[in-house]
């Protein structure tokens, strides 16, 4: 072979950091990320990794919660192989030096969150994600063979689509990507692509996720050809505080698992009797119920109440959350109810994958929030997605690792030099910015009016006439547009929108995170999963 096979890693979380620094020990690899390396939905994480390392908890159970939780849409392999090669990560990542949080017995403590019956969630503290993220950073910094482009922005998959008159290709060969401080659109060449490029947040106005979480992953991969699957299973976090100007403040569900209870503006714990782990049930059952009583009560907030717990305990346990509310808001979580309301955390579906994190085109492997593995289901369990991230990103180096002295890949080089530069066509710079700037919060609306928490077909069937309409609009003003990043933003934005609707409409049954009023106890006895081709929605 004359050269290393080379890797493309669009994103920067535990996702593609993992799989950048796996496949580092053997390839060229190049990251890109769209704002800073550090700019991830990892970073976000507070909760933490679970994995069933205590003596009272066992491969089984951890599975059977996750099943659970996942609503009898799981893929029962997928979830097996989580739960074992997960608990194996967990310990290369300890010793490759990630610092969690220790019990007095030196062995990593194990908190608990919604859906779990065990204690089982590895953490550092209420700031486990932003840990690991400055982990990873630091050693992909430091790596020899990675180099890696912060502000670079992918902007389509290079495939056979770029060489001549198809359609959709069958093979990725890197992508075309915008270096936002230059505004031009370089051509960057991969044996290997990962799309590593986290959630979509941004589909609705409060959310958990940081600004880049626009679906810029599912949305190019399926322009390039890719089938997705189960959009229409969003997350909501159930406990945000959401300040009145600054973005919203994750509170982590360990909080309920170190005793936290959840009451309404008259005090009343509602949780009790909705379901038998109550404040603990899975997380689409706990933000459903919030939904309701705000509904009923006609409040804004419901509360989390901590002030019956040890306050030196609460303090040492989650201080990033206590500092933050009490020097920027004047709240003590052990004094203070803490106001709180769902909002949008987690895309359960997503890019299809198959076990080892292969897409539909050859070349190009998905993984983290991105991909759709068949771990999550209907309704993701807490803290199982940074596990699934180093599980499937693992999986992908090793099907590459297996394959990379192959034909395939010798003729998928081959390709490469009949690769045309970016086309720019005839773009101008656009002067209707604020039709863009009123565009997003259109999407945000209509998807949080419509096809929020609770939905029904008539609001999800003006959701689509709607989001039709911006969908065509905003292709109009990208094909005429010299590009920035927020125009493929809401390129990225509006494509996800349309998926997540189409898909909402075509389930009729309530399951999950997918609650249709009509039928409010309807589940259909067969497993289906929803899965949309691009070449009927492009
Ligand atoms: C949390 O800490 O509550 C978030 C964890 C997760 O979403 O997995």
């Amino acid at each position: 072979m004359s050269r290393k096979p080379s890797v493309l890693v669009i994103g920067s979380g535990l996702a593609g950091l993992f799989f950048a620094l796996k496949a580092a020990e053997e390839f060229v690899v190049t990251i890109i990320s769209k704002d800073g390396l550090d700019i991830t939905a990892t970073s976000y994480a507070q909760g933490g990794l679970a994995a069933a390392l205590s003596p009272e908890d066992s491969e089984e159970i951890h599975m059977r919660d996750t099943l659970e939780a996942g609503a009898g849409l799981c893929d029962e392999e997928a979830v097996r192989i989580l739960v074992s090669e997960g608990k194996h990560l967990v310990r290369e990542l300890i010793e490759m030096g990630m610092p969690f949080h220790l019990s007095e017995n030196g062995e990593p403590e194990l908190s608990r969150e919604g859906g779990h019956s065990r204690p089982r969630v590895l953490n550092a503290l209420d700031q486990t994600g932003k840990m690991i993220q400055n982990f990873l950073s630091e050693k992909v910094r430091n790596h020899p063979n990675i180099s890696f482009y912060e502000r670079y922005m992918a902007v389509d998959l290079i495939t056979e689509h770029h060489m001549g008159e198809v359609r959709f290709g069958t093979t990725c060969m890197g992508a075309y990507v915008l270096d936002q401080k230059s505004g031009e659109i370089k051509t960057f060449l991969a044996d290997y692509t990962m799309i590593a490029a986290g959630g979509g947040g941004h589909l609705y106005p409060v959310t958990t996720n940081p600004q880049v979480a626009t679906g810029d992953g599912v949305a190019i991969a399926f322009r390039a050809g890719c089938r997705v699957r189960n959009m229409e299973f969003y997350q909501f976090h159930p406990t945000a505080f959401v300040p009145a100007t600054e973005p919203p403040l994750l509170i982590t569900e360990a909080i309920r698992g170190h005793g936290a209870k959840l009451v309404d503006s008259n005090g009343n714990r509602f949780m009790v009797g909705v379901h038998p782990m109550a404040e603990l049930a899975p997380r689409d059952i706990v933000a459903r119920t919030i939904d309701k009583v705000l509904k009923a009560t006609g409040a804004e907030r419901v509360y989390l109440d901590l002030r019956h717990l040890d306050a030196a305990e609460t303090k040492a346990k989650f201080p990033h959350i206590y500092e933050t509310l009490k020097n920027n808001y004047q709240i003590d979580l052990t004094k203070d109810l803490i106001p709180i309301t769902p909002a949008a955390h987690y895309m359960c579906g997503g890019i299809i994958v198959d076990a080892w994190s292969r897409t539909d085109l050859e070349g190009l492997y998905a993984s983290g929030e991105s991909a759709s593995t068949g771990v999550h289901g209907a309704n993701r369990l807490a803290s199982n997605s940074l596990l699934e991230a180093l599980v499937f990103s693992n999986r992908a180096y090793l099907d590459i690792q297996a394959k990379a002295g192959e034909e395939e890949y010798q003729s998928r080089r081959s390709m490469h030099a009949a690769i045309p530069l970016w086309n720019k066509g005839g773009a101008e710079n656009a002067s209707e910015w604020v039709l863009v700037h009123h565009d997003l919060k259109e999407i945000q609306h209509i998807m949080w009016d419509y096809v929020g928490i609770l939905r029904t077909r008539f609001r999800l069937e003006r959701a689509k006439r709607r989001i039709e309409l911006l969908y065509q609009e905003i292709d109009d003003f990208y094909q005429r547009t010299v590009l920035n990043r927020e125009i493929l933003e809401m390129r990225n934005l509006v494509i996800l929108a349309r998926i997540t609707v189409f898909s909402a409409l075509s389930r009729r049954e309530s399951r999950g995170l997918h609650f249709m009023q009509e039928y409010p106890e309807n589940r259909t006895p067969s497993r289906r999963d929803t899965v949309i081709d691009p070449a009927f929605l492009c």
